[in-house]
């Protein structure tokens, strides 16, 4: 029998359990990338953004305009306690994509005298999302497949066109942000400041920015498909954009503007404001990136922390691999260490106050004795007083009874003596 034909050469790796075998001829795994396009498309997509900016500034029609419709909006009262947050979902569907969207606004941000509090209901809700899958990946019986992921993969922040400089509001709040979302800094309302002015407030951001140590999101650009067009929109950062929902024909197609008495803006035209860019890197090149990037840096960074806490690592003290069995193992007898500790000192507590309590008791006894011994040599020292006053009344009453029986015999002697010479008298 003859051994087939070698139809692949093996080479050996740098690491000496792997090979790069080369195939002779076609097998069909290069379908690997299609077969996770089509599972992908049945399952749908989501995406989650969180938008924060003072009340009025713009959200709800920035929304909007990047997709096109007109989601259910509220106008919030600038009379709000504090800050809240108002997430909606909604399905959406392009070609056959379907995308869960979640909109989440701040509703009163920016509203309060003291704002000092104000990042920390945002800070708060991104925690909760992503509590909330730490705990589903932690169930016994998970069921990520259909899980509705709320975790946020992008914070725009709505700046005010002041041509100004940040407010410290901004500047505090973006800095609670930074390590745990993907935060795309926006120039609200751009229309309302001229070109120069524009120039200027961007560079003066972003320098607050870089001097206040607020990490903002940049496009990535390893992958050399879009190396190019996101390290020039990382430039254009932060984006002046420009809502509106409004139809204008302009020469002669209908385009979104906003239309005042001295011209029109355009939402999508680049000269007139970045809109387009924002809604290219969002939507169109960045979307899945920007889910990734939620899940591999910032998620995960919440993880590692919330584990940490709760007593997990990966080595031992000497640095050696250290598994979840033996962390659950060293966990629980540190538990039971501690218990046992608890429990002793407990005991031990419970008899001190026992001894306490004797102590105490005894005390109260010994003071119940002497006062009961007291008030027995009060009360004998009384009888005995009582006894001598008694004794000196029966002797006055016996000295009185004898002055009285003397009295008495000396009256009637008086009365005989005084009868005889009466009488004598009498015979006279
Ligand atoms: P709340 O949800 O109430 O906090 O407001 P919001 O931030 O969602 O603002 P909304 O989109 O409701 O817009 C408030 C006002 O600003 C409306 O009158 C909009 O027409 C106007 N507006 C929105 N975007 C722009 C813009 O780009 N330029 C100008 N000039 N006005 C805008
Ligand atoms: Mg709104």
């Amino acid at each position: 029998m003859f051994l087939p034909v070698l139809t692949c050469l093996a080479v050996l790796s740098d690491l000496a359990s792997q090979r790069h075998v080369f195939l002779g001829g076609h097998v069909g795994f290069d379908s690997l990338p299609d077969q996770l396009v089509s599972k992908s498309v049945t399952q749908g997509f989501c995406f989650n953004i969180l938008c924060v900016g003072e009340t009025g500034i713009g959200k709800s029609t920035l929304m909007n305009t990047l997709f096109n419709t007109l989601f259910e909006a509220e106008e919030a009262s600038h009379y709000q306690n504090g800050v809240y947050l108002r997430p909606r979902t909604y399905d959406l569907k392009e070609s056959n994509v379907q995308l869960k969207l979640t909109i989440v606004d701040t509703v009163g941000f920016g509203d309060q005298i003291n704002k000092e509090e104000s990042f920390k209901p945002i800070v708060d809700y991104i925690d909760t999302q992503f509590e909330t899958y730490l705990q589903e990946e932690m169930k016994i019986k998970r069921s990520l497949f259909d899980y509705h992921d709320t975790r946020i993969h992008i914070c725009l922040y709505f700046i005010a066109p002041t041509g100004h400089s940040l407010k410290s509001l901004d500047l505090v709040t973006m800095k609670k942000l930074d390590s745990k979302v993907n935060i795309i800094p926006i120039i609200a309302k751009a229309d309302t400041i001229s070109k120069s002015e524009l120039h200027k407030f961007k560079i003066k951001i972003m320098s607050e920015l870089v001097s206040n140590g607020v990490q903002i999101h940049q496009f990535p650009t390893e992958d050399d498909a879009v190396t190019e067009i996101n390290s020039s929109m990382n430039a254009h950062l932060p984006f002046a954009v420009v809502g509106s929902v409004e139809e204008v024909k302009v020469g002669n197609k209908m385009v979104k503007a906003r239309l005042y008495p001295w011209g029109t803006v355009q939402v999508e035209n680049e000269s007139h404001c970045d809109f387009v860019k924002l809604r290219e890197m969002l939507l169109r090149v960045n979307m899945e990136d920007l889910r990734e990037q939620t899940h591999a840096r910032h998620y995960e960074l919440y993880r590692r922390c919330k584990l940490e806490e709760l007593g997990f690592t990966d080595t031992d003290p000497d640095n050696k691999p250290f598994s979840l069995q033996e962390t659950y193992e060293a966990k629980r007898k540190e538990f039971l260490g501690d218990l046992q500790h608890k429990e002793d000192d407990m005991r031990q507590m419970f008899v001190n106050k026992v001894k306490e309590t004797e102590a105490e008791l005894k005390e109260k006894e010994r003071e119940l004795h002497e006062r009961f011994e007291q008030l027995k040599r009060m009360h004998q020292e009384e009888k005995r007083n009582l006894e001598e006053k008694r004794s000196d009344l029966e002797e006055e009453m016996n000295a009185f009874n004898r002055r009285k029986v003397a009295a008495e015999t000396l009256m009637g002697q008086s009365l005989q003596a005084s009868s005889q010479s009466f009488r004598k008298d009498k015979k006279k």
